[in-house]
């Protein structure tokens, strides 16, 4: 079989610069010269689609996945999720296998080793501040979290995750509204996963802002999850409303300070060398400075990021995948940002297998050697 790489589809006017569709390597028996083009493909492409993967058992998933890191074990979130977690009810385990998760939408009957499952593709309803109404739901929704797959506590950001769409339902599409005080819109395939570039969005700072991005920290909430889950997204899923509303001290449960994530704002690519600017503003509580100075006004902080990000989700450049039966995407959970888009009638069945790890490692930091990786 030849091995084909090519760009993916992107519509008109985008400026997207990844993704690509991979052909001729079958994932189950690849040999490590195999492997290491695949490597290279995704840290050159940051979005990788292989088809027709619909045989491909969770154990194998999760294997393929673990080859890009095979010090790592621990599903991303842990062994388990709090009940508090925002994420508890968006996630089911495989009962074999802990580091996949079955994701999606509608009651399923019974799927790997699962049975009468209701799943639940979540809804922008319940975590943005001024939702769509009700009666334009059909055809009108939101990016519903631009995230980093990652625990943001105690646990490190996986470096890759997969996603195997199981069943999709065809035929829809939806107008993704941005209602950010501008009329930005995006056209979506119904339940698009939504990517964009940490690459372009360093790539697209101004010089002082680029500074800042290279030399700054940012740390995360303990429980970030929970410490937030009260709280609202703004309307294009770019971090959250400051209204006070993030979890006291006292309501959250105990942490250890050892535990709490602090990173770098800028991952470097451990291929290109390319950084990325990589902050997870909806988790994000202080700021460090490169002169050692903490800002934690966190109204002021958010603003911040946001003035810094918001140019990364223009509606060019983002890349919303459309989904077929058997799809496996991986990308670089180091490199792109994500989020779940759409809403889904009751009537409407999603199923997809979600893995990812724990990385072994943090992210690499944009004066962090790459020799010790
Ligand atoms: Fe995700």
């Amino acid at each position: 079989m030849e091995i084909k790489l090519q760009p993916i589809c992107r519509p008109s006017g985008s400026r997207v610069d990844f993704g690509a569709e991979l052909s001729g390597i079958d994932v189950e028996t690849m040999s490590d010269d195999e492997f290491h083009i695949l490597r290279q493909a995704l840290y050159e492409n940051q979005v990788l689609v292989l088809r027709n993967q619909m045989s491909l058992s969770p154990r194998r998933q999760y294997e393929l996945t673990r080859r890009f890191d095979p010090a790592a074990g621990v599903y991303s979130h842990g062994k388990s999720i709090d009940k508090r977690s925002v994420l508890h009810a968006d996630l089911t385990t495989v009962p074999d296998q802990p580091q996949v998760q079955v994701i999606g939408h509608g009651f399923v009957k019974e799927y790997e080793g699962l049975s009468d499952v209701q799943l639940n593709h979540p809804h922008h309803k319940a975590f943005h501040k001024s939702p769509i109404p009700t009666d334009e739901n059909e055809d009108f929704t939101h990016f519903y979290r631009w995230h980093i797959d990652s625990a943001m506590y105690d646990l490190d950001p996986p470096l890759v995750t997969s996603l195997l769409a199981v069943q999709v339902p065809k035929g829809r599409r939806q107008t993704c509204r941005y209602d950010d005080g501008t009329d930005a819109t995006l056209e979506v395939p119904l339940g698009t996963t939504a990517f964009f570039s940490g690459y372009r969005l360093y790539e697209i700072l101004s010089d002082e802002d680029k500074w800042f991005v290279r030399t700054s920290k940012v740390e995360y909430a303990p429980h970030p999850y929970i410490w937030m889950s009260k709280a609202k997204s703004r309307s294009n899923g770019l971090g959250i409303v400051s209204e006070g509303l993030e979890l006291p001290d006292e309501e959250m449960p105990s942490f250890e300070a050892s535990k709490i994530k602090t990173y770098p704002m800028a991952w470097k690519n451990p291929v290109t060398e390319k950084l990325a600017m990589m902050v997870y503003p909806t988790c994000v509580r202080k700021i460090h400075l490169e002169n050692g100075e903490v800002l934690d006004n966190l109204p002021e902080i958010r603003e911040r990021l946001y003035r810094l990000q918001r140019p990364g989700i223009d509606p060019c450049y983002i890349y919303p995948h459309d989904w077929e039966e058997g799809d496996l995407v991986l990308f670089n959970n180091h490199g792109v940002m994500h989020s779940i888009v759409g809403s889904f009638r009751d009537d409407e069945v999603r199923i997809f297998r979600q893995c990812n790890m724990a990385a072994s490692r943090p992210p690499i930091g944009s004066t962090d050697c790459l020799s010790t990786i």
